[in-house]
């Protein structure tokens, strides 16, 4: 039993501008049922796109004159904060976009700033925890990303995005799904490849509901390709073909 002995909140930041038409968020849903299946819990879905946020303005007030509060309340992001702070488990579900996160999630995580503690010019941790080092420290939470990509080099298409969270968050203090050739999978309508590819987030989130954790292995078997090189080729080049004459 790990977390608090509640029944455990799920929220799902979904940065998809697709929003419900995320390929991402198929990934993500079997993630849930998987998680729902091991043990009942509350899920929130939160589409970023549909949420009313005002960029960050970069006055610094959350670090200072209003320590711990951004001074923009008259937009959605102050919800979410509270959310993110009352949830169990924080899924961030997004595409890669230009090797890093969507525009949609970014302004979001900028308006979080009040989140990490102010910067007072120190050295950063050699230890691979958080720059700035978290406000709300709770160990008991836990932070996971789900992205999908088209390209199939997951280890190399990811580098900005792990470097950003590692320095957020700290190395080792969030779990990453990062899956390639999703959007292809999805659109070829091939319900039983679908399906079969599913099973193993299915599990996973069984897997991380009981211990609370993935570990590198299951992470590293999660970001798969579905498709082999030469396959894959074929159903871009058959895509991009159709794309041309619609
Ligand atoms: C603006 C834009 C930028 C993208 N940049 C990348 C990229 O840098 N690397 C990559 O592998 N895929 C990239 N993709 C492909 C998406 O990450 C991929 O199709 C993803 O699975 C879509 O997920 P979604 O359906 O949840 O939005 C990009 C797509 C768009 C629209």
């Amino acid at each position: 039993m790990w977390g608090n002995n509640r029944r455990k909140k799920v929220l799902v930041l979904n940065g998809s501008p697709k929003q419900n038409k995320s390929s991402t968020m198929v990934i993500t849903n079997a993630f849930l049922q998987g998680m729902k299946e091991y043990e009942d819990c509350d899920i929130e879905v939160i589409n970023v796109q549909s949420l009313h946020i005002i960029p960050c303005t970069g006055c610094l007030s959350c670090w200072g004159h209003t320590e711990g509060d951004c001074v923009i309340k008259n937009d959605d992001v102050l919800k979410v904060k509270e959310k993110i702070l009352d949830s169990d488990i924080i899924i961030e579900s997004f595409p890669l976009f230009f090797f890093g996160m969507p525009g949609v999630l970014k302004l979001l995580t900028d308006r979080l700033l009040s989140m990490m503690l102010t910067y007072r010019g120190h050295k950063p941790p050699e230890d691979g925890s958080s720059f700035h080092g978290l406000r709300y420290m709770d160990t008991n939470k836990r932070f996971i990303l789900i992205s999908t990509c088209a390209y199939t080099e997951v280890d190399k298409v990811y580098d900005s995005v792990i470097s950003e969270f590692d320095y957020i968050c700290g190395k080792d203090s969030y779990f990453k799904i990062f899956v390639p050739q999703v959007k292809t999978l999805v659109d070829i309508k091939n319900e039983n490849k679908l399906n079969r590819f599913l099973t193993k987030y299915i599990e996973a989130g069984k897997t991380f509901m009981e211990i609370g954790y993935l570990d590198k292995d299951q992470q590293a078997s999660l970001s798969k390709p579905p498709f082999s090189e030469g396959a894959y080729k074929i159903f871009l080049d058959q895509f991009w073909q159709e794309e041309k004459t619609r």
